[in-house]
């Protein structure tokens, strides 16, 4: 029998009780649902809604239920609709009509808004020592690679000369943001619900702060209305976890160039990487293309939300059983590619000699060229006209900036002198980048210093 079967004289069609239960997707959330649960039936007994005695029952049903569940001795039912249902249902067969208080001054609105608080909290704790752990890859790689030299790219054509410790730590400091972008919506999901009712509060004498105090949130909602509609927190997961894909999709796509053949700047380790089923010489960089293929994924599961609540009237309506679908794909698939991305590039191996090659072709030292003539006193503008016209001059001839002789270049610019070549060598171009944030090594490892400070601050918190 349904809990709100009272109005009703007919059962549900089958296809109505398929198409309505949420169970399949809110299961998971049994151990907040639990958690909420219990804490409301501390506060009825300590406001005299409830006697202590059977406080104590609810409670220890509560507990046997939870045993119960993860011993998987119980079975959710679709025929009890959702995750609050069936646990409210486990526990009136188990303790009789005293489970049938439980539910008193609660409604599923206000309960649901809890859980899937609850449950967020838990992953976003999860998500967090993730992301910390990529950090920590990203930084030991760094160590190892600060006078690693590699062309750096607009438009993918080679543009200036930077480091590999200096490329690394771009997405270090990527992953610093999304983390405080984490940081940020649990800070705004920090509120306790429970209170809210269906959609209008109460008229028991709740103790909301009770509540808020034993489930460790730091404000109480104050808006019944808002409380029970407000999904903002999921929107937020959901838009952190599609910028932080979207940094692990660019890095992805940068490792699998630079895995080509024409590349050759890396090589992921045979236990990352998978071959062809018809083509023998394979090996693919599947797992970073797969991260590249599920960011999709990820902003599908915002738009999704977005979507769902864009013309919703207050206050719930069942359109939003379909927030926990996308919401719960999104911290699963998060997770995953976290939890994959770190090993895949703790493995890999750089190709350092075809990488320091590779940013001594291209011109990349001819912004150099152009500063130097600017440092004698030529107008920057005029220096890079007259740069243009030696690497012109360079492509004709099929040489190197640094392969020009003294003479030839006296005829482009008279301030040239033969301190020119050590001062066009890659590796004083990229020492010379010594402005704070710069690639400069002596400035990498203090960025490197201040990294890792910081993240020893957050993995002691
Ligand atoms: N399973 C529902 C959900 O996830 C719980 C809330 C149902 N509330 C209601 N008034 N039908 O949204």
């Amino acid at each position: 029998m349904k809990l709100w079967s009272g109005r009703f004289t007919a059962k549900s069609d089958r296809l109505t009780e398929d198409f309505n239960a949420s169970i399949a997707v809110d299961s998971r959330m049994y151990r907040q649902d639990i958690q909420g649960s219990i804490a409301h039936a501390r506060m009825l007994a300590k406001q005299g809604i409830i006697t202590e005695g059977e406080k104590d029952q609810i409670i220890r049903g509560l507990m046997e239920i939870l045993i119960e569940i993860e011993a998987g001795k119980l079975e959710f039912t679709v025929e009890a609709e959702d995750v609050h249902m069936n646990i409210e249902t486990f526990l009136t067969q188990k303790i009789g009509d005293v489970g049938k208080k439980l539910h008193t001054a609660r409604s599923r609105n206000d309960q649901v808004a809890l859980d899937v608080r609850l449950y967020l909290r838990d992953e976003i704790k999860e998500v967090r020592e993730l992301i910390l752990n990529l950090q920590q890859v990203l930084l030991d790689m760094a160590g190892d690679h600060l006078e690693t030299i590699m062309p750096g790219y607009t438009h993918m054509q080679k543009a200036q000369p930077l480091s590999l410790a200096h490329h690394l730590l771009a997405y270090f400091e990527m992953l610093r943001r999304d983390l405080d972008r984490l940081d940020d919506c649990h800070k705004r999901m920090d509120y306790m619900p429970l209170g809210s009712g269906a959609l209008a509060g109460t008229g028991f004498n709740l103790d909301r702060d009770y509540v808020r105090q034993q489930l460790e949130f730091t404000h109480i909602t104050g808006n019944s209305l808002d409380a029970v509609s407000d999904r903002d927190f999921a929107l937020e997961f959901c838009s952190f976890a599609s910028i932080m894909m979207m940094h692990l999709s660019r890095f992805s796509e940068e490792l699998i160039l630079w895995s080509s053949e024409e590349f050759s700047f890396v090589e992921m380790d045979d236990a990352f990487s998978t071959g062809s089923s018809i083509m023998p010489q394979k090996k693919n960089p599947d797992l970073a293309e797969l991260v590249r293929g599920k960011t999709g994924r990820v902003y599908g599961d915002l738009i999704t939300l977005l979507t769902i609540m864009k013309s919703l009237p207050l206050a719930y309506n069942k359109d939003m059983q379909e927030d926990k679908e996308a919401l719960f794909d999104a911290i699963d698939t998060v997770k995953k590619c976290l939890l994959v991305f770190a090993p895949m590039l703790q493995t890999a191996r750089f190709n350092t000699a075809n990488m320091a090659a590779a940013a001594r072709g291209g011109f990349t030292n001819a912004t150099d060229l152009a500063d130097y003539l600017a440092e004698k006193g030529l107008p920057f503008r005029d220096a890079h006209a007259v740069v243009g016209k030696a690497v012109l001059y360079c492509i004709e001839k099929s040489k190197m900036l640094e392969e020009v002789s003294l003479e030839e270049y006296q005829n482009f610019s008279p301030l040239i002198e033969d301190d020119i070549f050590s001062y066009l060598d890659v590796k004083a171009c990229l020492e010379r980048r010594r402005v704070p944030g710069g690639p400069a090594p002596e400035r990498v490892s203090e960025a490197l210093e201040e990294a890792s400070r910081w993240l020893r601050g957050m993995l002691s918190e």
